[in-house]
């Protein structure tokens, strides 16, 4: 059951206004080579491709090599948006990276990325939202560029699932996948452009439905944890799917009513790509037209932090997104978390 806190409509006081807009000024994603099908998956676990394809709506999905970490595939999404946004790594006042699979439990992602862009003059750390890293990391840097603490801001979602996934686990192991989006924000004196409004919720009742059980303090790694898989991934699929459709609908009201904005106004919905029968309730539930709701998830299947971004870098580069016109993120994670964003381009 939702947090019934985190529903209660806030007041106007929590939005005061902002000197600046945060414009999304550029956008970047990158998946690893090696493509998993799910005919690949059926050597693997007693799974079918037919099973795959109507429980979830996935096809296949990108896996990262043996020696390749969330860095390795990151950077290279943050230089293709930073490109875009014609901003210099050494321009960069802020980077913020969504993931729960960085190189290492410490230093933060966001500091290994700040040393290989070569932004010595970029603050860099981590937020951890499971598969809302990427709406709690954009969600935060905008508040820095909107407030004029920093004039430009690279915020990045990234995961590597497949490194904590337990590949004798048919329930988990055939949904996740590796890659990894960036975003450039720029401060903008011109009111209502940008990122219009943002919506962060959370719950830690349910925490329990997805964790990775070991490799923190409650229980450092030791054989043990090792030999018992506590450093994979867990995960209760039946509980957070009818939490997903309920959070994902009510982040979308929740910025409908922040923004004054109504149905039409919004051109694009880009949900987290966890399972097509999820989006597509969603968008049920909502009522919202099916073809203005953004899916590539037959291609990647469920990359965590990073889903949101790649797809709405997908959607920028065919064209479905022009100028003025109005998106909506939204997405849900381990916390558990939920929350979304809306963007005028
Ligand atoms: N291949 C074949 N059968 C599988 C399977 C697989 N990969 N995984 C599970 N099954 C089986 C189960 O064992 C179960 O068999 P049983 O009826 O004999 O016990 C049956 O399929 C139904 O399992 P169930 O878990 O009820 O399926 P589901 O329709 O709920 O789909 C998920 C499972 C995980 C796809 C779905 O619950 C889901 O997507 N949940 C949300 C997960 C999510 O979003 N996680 C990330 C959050 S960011």
């Amino acid at each position: 059951m939702l947090n019934p806190a985190a529903h209660q409509p806030r007041s106007a006081s929590a939005w005061p206004a902002q000197p600046f807009s945060a414009v999304v000024a550029g956008t970047g994603s990158q998946v690893p080579e090696r493509v998993l099908t799910n005919a690949d998956l059926e050597k693997i676990v007693d799974t079918s491709d037919q099973w795959i394809t109507e429980r979830t709506g996935m096809k296949e999905r990108h896996i990262s090599a043996p020696d390749e970490a969330a860095s390795d595939i990151a950077v290279k999404a943050c230089e293709k948006a930073l490109t875009e946004a014609g901003v210099e790594s050494a321009d960069l006042d802020l980077i913020v990276v969504g993931t729960v699979t960085g190189d290492m439990p410490f230093p933060s992602t966001a500091c290994v990325l700040q040393q290989r862009l070569g932004a010595p003059r970029a603050a860099a750390f981590d937020v951890s939202a499971g598969c809302t890293g990427f709406i709690y990391a954009l969600s935060v840097a905008r508040q820095f560029v909107a407030s004029g603490t920093s004039r430009t801001a690279l915020v990045v979602g990234v995961e590597l699932l497949s490194k904590i996934t337990d590949w004798t686990d048919r329930s988990t192991c055939v949904l996740f996948g590796d890659g990894a989006g960036a975003a450039v924000l720029k401060a903008d004196t011109r009111p209502g452009k940008g990122i219009l409004a943002t919506y962060l919720a959370a719950d830690g009742n349910g925490g329990k439905h997805l964790y990775m059980p070991a490799g923190g303090s409650r229980h450092p790694a030791s054989a043990e944890t090792v030999r018992e898989r506590l450093h994979t991934c867990k995960m209760n699929g039946n509980a957070i799917f009818k939490d997903a459709v309920r959070s994902m609908a009510d982040a979308f009201r929740h910025l409908l009513r922040q923004t004054g904005l109504g149905f039409d106004d919004v051109k694009l919905m880009i949900p987290h790509q966890a399972n097509l029968r999820i989006i597509e309730a969603t968008a049920k539930l909502l009522n919202f037209p099916p073809e203005r709701v953004f899916v590539n998830i037959a291609k990647y299947g469920n990359t965590s932090s990073a889903t949101t971004i790649i797809a709405l870098d997908e959607a920028r580069a065919a064209g479905r997104i022009l100028p003025g016109d109005v998106v909506i993120l939204l997405a849900f994670g381990a916390g558990l978390t939920w929350g979304g964003v809306a963007i005028r381009f």
